[in-house]
């Protein structure tokens, strides 16, 4: 084969790419601080390309292009590890940590303590990278400890994996050991397009990030948004590194992998308990998911004394969170009727304590997920619980499924009311389409009604809706305005102290603002921000039911479907009648003023973070709110302020990064009042 000989000027300018486009990786994942703009790293790199291209020779491992995926393979080649990849032991409670830092200082004469690295246990997958040189020549997952699979054409995909070291004076072999990961937006993100495209979807953000390295198509691998974490070495030729792990880390970091930013030492096995506690605490506000805390002797002629045991060394530990996910058994599906009338089906199941509670329903969303679940009654089901997130059902063990196993019938009823259960084409939910003659509907419009941002009925909890709405005492929310007080003494449970604090709240809430009670009417899609969106443009009800979806849709945030389903509810007579009773009964407000000029924080973004101690969260939101700010759920460049009260974590420290005011709750305080908020 003959190739063109490369003129020395496309050879300094493909050398000068690769250095750019290096330092531009480095930036971004490593430092997390991009300097090259999005569009300027592609032209840069098609200019690679088209070098490559027309000069096959320039074409290197560690080139910049390579990492954008390569041919199908048909199978992976076997790698064995020079130095087996081990595993940990665990702990699960402060004591078998406590025994294992006894066992570390009896082995070592015992010191009165040992330091220990703390480090995150990341959910991913472990990998061992090779570098000879300076430039990746390897990459092969853990395996069985001995031997692996050799998937470096789908590693060097991913930005965070240098393909080549960041310094001249390298070691001439260094074997990097790592976990290869899916953050949690990435995941979520993937899932969402998967869904949208009726693809299939990943249980948990470990296994989409095991899926994507499998993939024989590594062009596959390179769509996936995985990053690398580096927590070790394995083989080492040629240099000496540091005598301490995190200081090996620290190497490692300046020679081009990202590392841990919560790793931190600690002086003793109580500051290592300290830590997994503060974690735990954090866990949720992570960016990605981790299963517990890996604590390991941060001297390495320590580990070297201590050495190993079977697959794992008694240097380290993991010392587990409680898990997200366990297996349990469906025992049945019912169906509730919400709000809306959509009918959702949720699994009843054999108690199982996963994510710190123990959970006994989840939710099967739609008929859409039972069948991509292929789940049937009976079923042996992984029941995930992530944070505050409702507990979810994400797959099945059908290996374990029982002889007796029923199919989910979906009901074409409604189960509380008999309506006839309506699907809209292309909408996933189906829906009751017994409007307010199903009382399960009337339940739950009586609940918002009464909820705290809508009318703020204090006592009217849950249960004594539903038990009115089943005496036949309450058939509408304008009803709730004349119960007597011998109708709610005589309830199961009731006396008559609580029947008069109830019908006091009642009073009470008669005095509302225009945006709560829009919201407390129960709009499909009019939430608190969109009530407060209507209440302000059009500065009373009357006008409001009068607008046309044209009008509405000159609101701000009130696209086409929300402006069709306000008009669509204040044309129901149902709907003026209740309005017109509730008015009669004498809920009132003050008109609103319409327009800006009462808003002095309008088009400003904040982020509430931490704990505040007078005000709760919602509270601080819906002050900010009044005041015409937006208030968002995580820090970037948009944000124009930042509350954090004790506790904050990453959004406090990324808003330091971004330069972004911060201020504590006493000053957030200050500038409410000044703003005329009473507080
Ligand atoms: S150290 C001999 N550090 O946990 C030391 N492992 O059960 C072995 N893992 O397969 C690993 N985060 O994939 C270490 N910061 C961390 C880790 C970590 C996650 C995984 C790793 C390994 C498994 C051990």
């Amino acid at each position: 084969m003959t190739s063109n000989k490369v003129p020395v000027e496309k050879r300094q300018r493909a050398q000068e790419l690769h250095e750019i486009l290096q330092r531009a990786n480095y930036q971004y994942y490593v430092l997390d601080a991009p300097e090259l703009p999005d569009a300027e790293y592609d032209r840069r790199m098609r200019e690679l390309q088209d070098l490559e291209a027309e000069y096959p020779e320039l074409v290197s491992a560690d080139s910049p292009t390579q990492r954008v995926g390569a041919a199908p393979l048909t199978e992976f080649a076997e790698v064995r590890h020079q130095i087996p990849m081990l595993s940990l032991d665990n702990a699960f409670d402060d004591d078998e940590l406590r025994e294992f830092d006894r066992r570390v200082r009896d082995r070592l004469n015992n010191p009165d303590a040992v330091e220990y690295a703390c480090e995150p246990k990341l959910d991913g997958i472990a990998i061992s990278l090779l570098y000879r040189d300076g430039v990746l020549e390897r990459a092969a997952t853990r395996g069985d400890g001995t031997t692996g699979e050799d998937i470096t054409q789908n590693v060097r995909t991913i930005g965070s994996v240098p393909l080549r070291l960041r310094e001249q004076n390298v070691p001439a072999v260094l074997e990097v050991r790592g976990e290869i990961y899916m953050p949690k937006a990435g995941f979520a993100e993937l899932n969402e397009k998967a869904r949208e495209a009726g693809e299939k979807i990943f249980v948990n953000p470990r296994n989409a990030a095991a899926g994507s390295l499998r993939q024989l198509d590594s062009r596959v691998t390179a769509r996936r948004p995985l990053e690398l974490c580096a927590y070790g070495v394995g083989q080492v030729e040629g240099a000496e590194l540091p005598e301490q792990h995190t200081a090996i880390l620290e190497q490692l970091n300046r020679w081009g992998f990202r590392i841990n930013k919560e790793m931190l030492v600690a002086n003793d096995i109580d500051a290592c308990i300290e830590y997994h506690q503060r974690l735990g605490e954090k866990r949720e506000g992570l960016p990605y998911d981790i299963d517990g805390i890996v604590f390991k002797v941060n001297s390495i002629p320590l580990q070297r004394r201590l050495g190993f045991v079977a697959r794992a060394p008694r240097w380290a530990m993991a010392y587990k969170f409680p898990a997200q996910e366990e297996m349990t058994e469906l025992l049945d599906v019912e169906f509730q009727v919400g709000r809306t009338g959509a009918v959702t089906p949720v699994a009843r199941l054999k108690p199982v304590f996963v994510g710190g509670v123990t959970v006994s329903n989840a939710t099967l969303h739609n008929r859409d997920e039972i069948n991509r679940l292929g789940v049937k009654i009976g079923d042996s089901v992984v029941v995930r619980r992530a944070g505050d997130v409702i507990p979810q059902v994400v797959s099945v063990v059908e290996s374990k499924r029982p002889q007796n196993a029923r199919e989910i019938v979906f009901p074409d009823h409604c189960p509380v009311c008999g309506s006839p259960v309506e699907s809209t084409p292309g909408e996933a939910v189906a829906r009751c389409s017994g409007g307010l003659i199903c009382s399960a509907q009337r339940k739950q419009a009586i609940k918002h009604f009464a909820s705290r941002k809508a009318m703020d009925i204090d006592g009217l909890g849950d249960k004594l809706v539903d038990q009115l709405v089943d005496e036949g005492l309450l058939h509408s929310v304008s009803g709730l305005y004349h119960l007597t007080r011998e109708e709610v003494a005589g309830l199961e449970r009731m006396g008559e102290k609580s029947a008069q604090n109830l019908l006091d709240a009642l009073q009470r809430s008669k005095d509302t603002t225009l945006p709560k009670f829009l919201y407390a009417l129960g709009i499909r899609e009019v939430g608190e921000a969109t009530a407060r969106n209507l209440a302000r443009h059009f500065g009373d009800l009357e006008p409001l039911m009068q607008a046309s979806e044209e009008a509405l849709q000159e609101v701000e945030d009130v696209g086409p479907v929300v402006a069709h389903f306000v008009a669509e509810f204040f044309q129901q007579t149902h709907a003026q009648e209740e309005i017109e009773a509730l008015c009669q009964a004498g809920v009132h407000w003050e008109p609103e003023e319409t327009g800006g000029e009462s808003q002095p924080l309008a088009g400003q973004t904040w982020v509430l973070t931490g704990k505040l101690e007078t005000l709760s969260r919602s509270e601080g939101k819906e002050y900010l709110q009044r005041l015409g700010a937006k208030v968002a759920g995580s820090v970037s460049a948009k944000t124009d302020a930042v509350v954090a009260g004790p506790g904050a974590g990453s959004k406090l420290n990324k808003a330091r990064d971004l330069e972004i005011p911060v201020i504590d709750e006493e000053q957030f305080l200050e500038q409410l009042r000044d703003h005329g908020i009473e507080i």
